[in-house]
């Protein structure tokens, strides 16, 4: 089957990439060159922001199946351009939309978390969204370009995304090993309860919901299967890494960030659990992995 997948270069995709190289005809799409290990894929350096280079690379391929794991996803980054934010996260999805619609491909569109306002917490798919913030509402308008555009499309929604596999951008999990490492302090907001997502988890679950699931549409909660507080995530990280050190807890609203953030923002994967064969991870077990991936890139 001829696969797209964007933001190849990313946590997600890269991670999704990785999983269907040599078993699937394959293109990944990235802006610049690719920094993921070479394999059997074809790349298209393309740009969601430009109105129709992705499209165009989609639609040329033949795609019959796309992963859109490309964002913007620097939540201060957005609330500072709002017009990029919208021209990646909006414009770019409706790029892959279109070309799904034209080639009548099955989309797979990967969203946050941050579609909810984070007063409630657990939030199932049937729960109304309320973005806050530049990336919260393109990511939310994104879904439902997808939603509308695609005839046949499921958007995937993740959260706090970490990897350990060599050349993964650093993320709160990895910041957290290497400050440790080196004897300093972690900060961690002990107010915002999330769902830790290993990347290579989600690039599985949004994977075979796309390839598998064809009936589905809608939208799915593919994030881990443990809602924590970070706090307790970071304290998890270092146990699992024999680090001691200190995790100072701080609170969202005594630090001053451009754009907001959710505090209750767990997601409930009760219905991916139901209908996936590769199921949401335990934080311990997924930890387990992140564990693997970080030793077998730096040796002790
Ligand atoms: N990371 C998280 O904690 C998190 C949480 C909730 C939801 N999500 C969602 O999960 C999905 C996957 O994100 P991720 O975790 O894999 O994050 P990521 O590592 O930042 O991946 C996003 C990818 O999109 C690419 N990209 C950004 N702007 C682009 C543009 N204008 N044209 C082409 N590509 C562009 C980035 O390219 P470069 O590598 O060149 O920057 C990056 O490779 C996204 O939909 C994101 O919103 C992520």
């Amino acid at each position: 089957m001829r696969i797209a997948i964007t933001g190849a270069n990313g946590l997600v995709g890269g991670a999704a990439v990785a999983l269907l190289a040599g078993r699937q005809e394959l293109l990944a799409i990235g802006r610049g060159a690719p920094r993921i290990p070479a394999g059997p894929w074809t790349w298209a350096d393309a740009d969601l922001g430009d109105g129709r280079s992705v499209e165009q690379a989609i639609r040329a391929f033949g795609a019959e199946a796309v992963l859109h794991a490309g964002a913007a996803t620097d939540v201060d980054a957005c609330e500072r351009d709002p017009e990029l934010a919208w021209r990646v996260n909006v414009g770019g999805t409706e790029q892959v939309a279109r070309a799904c619609r034209a080639l009548g491909a099955r989309l797979v569109a990967i969203s946050t978390d941050y579609v909810f306002d984070g007063e409630r917490g657990d939030y199932r798919e049937e729960d109304l969204p309320n973005p806050r913030g530049a990336y919260a509402r393109t990511k939310r308008c994104g879904e439902e370009a997808a939603l509308l555009l695609a005839p046949d499309c499921a958007v995937a929604r993740v959260a706090v995304v970490y990897s350990g596999r060599p050349g993964a951008k650093p993320t709160f999990a990895t910041q957290v090993v290497e400050k440790l490492s080196r004897g300093e302090v972690v900060k961690a907001f002990h107010d915002q309860i999330v769902s830790p997502t290993l990347a290579e988890s989600a690039a599985a679950m949004t994977l075979e919901l796309l390839l598998d699931h064809r009936g589905f549409r809608g939208v799915l909660h593919t994030a881990g299967a443990t809602q924590v507080d970070r706090v307790t995530f970071a304290r998890k990280v270092a146990e699992r890494f024999g680090l001691t050190g200190e995790i100072v807890p701080v609170r969202t609203a005594d630090v001053k960030l451009p754009a907001p953030r959710p505090l209750r923002s767990g997601l409930s994967v009760a219905r991916a659990s139901a209908l996936l064969r590769t199921k949401p991870l335990p934080l311990d077990a997924a930890l387990e992995t992140f564990h693997a991936q970080w030793s077998a890139r730096s040796p002790s």
